[in-house]
């Protein structure tokens, strides 16, 4: 088995709706802090949306950008976690890091106000602190439908982050874990990691994103399988993409 590929659409495609105005999210523009790329922010709100978590657990917080986005797509009883280093634990863990982690935890420590503080969704937030390879999740087993993984990128983070996901999932269905980085090139060990772990659990990639997830969920499975097939034949058939309305 390999990471298998989506498209965007396939993604999107989760999303069962009678009509476009149930397709309405709300996601924060670029331009004021740094922003994650707008694609990638929409395939985790239509997972989110797919899943509807109790509870998501995001490690690596950073500006708080991409938290806001997926509270703000939430239903209004969900609560949204995000871990991030503090002062203490970034001194722990510093010397190890990987050169670019470093200088992003450094940005964190320095942002000051997070994107979240002072929005409508902000008491469904909650911050932890602390280095996600110790850190104690067990306050929330049972409490968390999906994970977003996109705190330190070197692989015994990743290893570690992936393990603390599968025993906060184990068990519940649907639910969801989502990496971000995978293809980056910055961090290679990253895509080796997740290549590696594909042979004994399903992944997906989704292209033109460096997003991957693994969902438990066998009719979400069933509906990305019959997605791809149809779409492969219609490239085999067209030499173009099977999307009907042309979107990707
Ligand atoms: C790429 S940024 C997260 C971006 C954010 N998820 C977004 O989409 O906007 C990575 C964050 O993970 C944090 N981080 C790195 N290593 C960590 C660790 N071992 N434990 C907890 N957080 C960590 C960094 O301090 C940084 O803020």
């Amino acid at each position: 088995m390999t990471v298998r590929r989506v498209r965007p659409h396939h993604v999107f495609g989760l999303v069962e709706t009678e009509s476009c105005a149930e397709r309405v999210v709300k996601v924060v523009l670029p331009g004021m802090a740094p922003t994650p790329l707008l694609l990638e922010t929409a395939i985790i709100v239509a997972m989110a949306t797919a899943v509807n978590p109790a509870g998501f657990l995001e490690i690596g917080t950073y500006v708080g950008v991409q938290t806001l986005n997926v509270a703000l797509n939430l239903s209004d009883s969900a609560v949204v976690y995000t871990l991030d280093l503090d002062d203490e634990s970034f001194r722990e863990i510093e010397s190890g890091q990987h050169p670019v982690d470093r200088d992003i935890s450094l940005r964190h420590l320095g942002c000051g106000k997070l994107a979240f503080e002072g929005s409508d969704c902000e008491s469904r937030i909650m911050r932890l602190h602390g280095d996600s390879k110790s850190y104690d999740f067990s306050s929330l087993v049972g409490k968390i439908d999906m994970v977003y993984i996109d705190g330190g990128h070197d692989s015994t983070t990743v290893r570690a982050d992936t393990d603390s996901a599968r025993r906060l999932l184990a068990g519940r269905t649907p639910s969801c874990i989502v990496w971000h980085d995978y293809g980056n090139r910055v961090y290679p060990e990253l895509t080796r990691f997740l290549d590696g772990l594909s042979e004994e659990f399903t992944i997906y990639h989704v292209e033109e994103t460096k997003l991957c997830f693994h969902v438990s969920d066998p009719t979400i499975d069933q509906k990305l399988a019959n997605a791809m097939r149809s779409y492969c034949s219609a490239e085999r058939r067209h030499g173009a993409a099977g999307n009907p309305d042309g979107s990707e």
